[in-house]
């Protein structure tokens, strides 16, 4: 199984102050940091842009943007998020028709493709072709749209399905985790942990980030003991 990935999501930031934000949390142990660029039309918010990311890849040297592309067009926006820096790409599968050719593109301008799935959509829609051709598969486990939202643990038995599925794939949860559930999800087989208001809303973030990631380590040697 791929190894534990923690990647805050600063959705729960202080927006003023980000890119010190995203320093905070890589000096407390994270890898990624989860950037959730919402359009108002695929999801009723509306967060940040090609823009904003720029000024936080030029802010912070060597920052993993896990981007999260809550958007109703995701085929719209690959060259201004690789311009501005973007390491992985994360479109919704409700949002295209057509993921393949989305896939290719992203891999075109070098970043990871990502593809997600919200509460009500099967693990089905990712079929082998696209899970083989996709870097990362995203189980979101709150509806999409706003921080802060209670986990849905029905959603889990999606993130089973797929590891079953792909033993290998980075797959990632994303929406109300923290402490509290994070060994039912790393039981499940998710290695990406997003934790917004989890990390960013409590006394110590890093030791937040510190159990997640024991957390999946330790779930991980139980299922694949040496
Ligand atoms: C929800 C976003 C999540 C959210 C996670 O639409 O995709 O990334 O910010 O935040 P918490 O952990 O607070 O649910
Ligand atoms: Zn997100």
């Amino acid at each position: 199984m791929p190894r534990a990935i923690i990647s805050p999501s600063v959705l729960a930031s202080d927006f003023g102050q980000l890119t010190a934000e995203c320093k905070r949390m890589i000096k407390g142990g994270a890898e990624w940091l989860h950037m959730d660029v919402m359009d108002g039309h695929f999801v009723p918010n509306i967060t940040m842009g090609a823009p904003i990311l720029s000024c936080v890849s030029k802010g912070v040297p060597g920052i993993f943007m896990d981007c999260h592309m809550m958007v109703a067009q995701p085929e719209k926006w690959v060259n201004d998020i690789a311009d501005a820096g973007g390491a992985l790409y994360c479109f919704h599968m409700e949002a295209t028709s057509d993921p393949l050719p989305l896939i290719d593109a992203i891999h075109e301008r070098k970043m990871k493709a990502g593809v997600a799935i919200s509460p009500d959509t099967p693990s089905s829609v990712i079929t082998d072709e696209i899970a083989a051709a996709a870097d990362m598969l995203l189980v979101m486990t709150v509806y999409p749209g706003r921080g802060g939202q209670k986990f849905l643990e029905r959603c889990i038995l999606k993130v089973s399905e797929l590891r079953a599925r792909f033993p290998d794939k980075d797959i990632e949860v994303d929406g109300g985790v923290g402490p509290k559930n994070i060994d039912l999800c790393a039981h499940a087989g998710s290695n990406v942990i997003v934790a917004g208001t989890a990390i960013f809303g409590a006394q110590s973030p890093e030791e937040v980030i510190a159990t997640l990631k024991s957390s999946v380590d330790n779930a991980q040697k139980k299922i694949e003991p040496k």
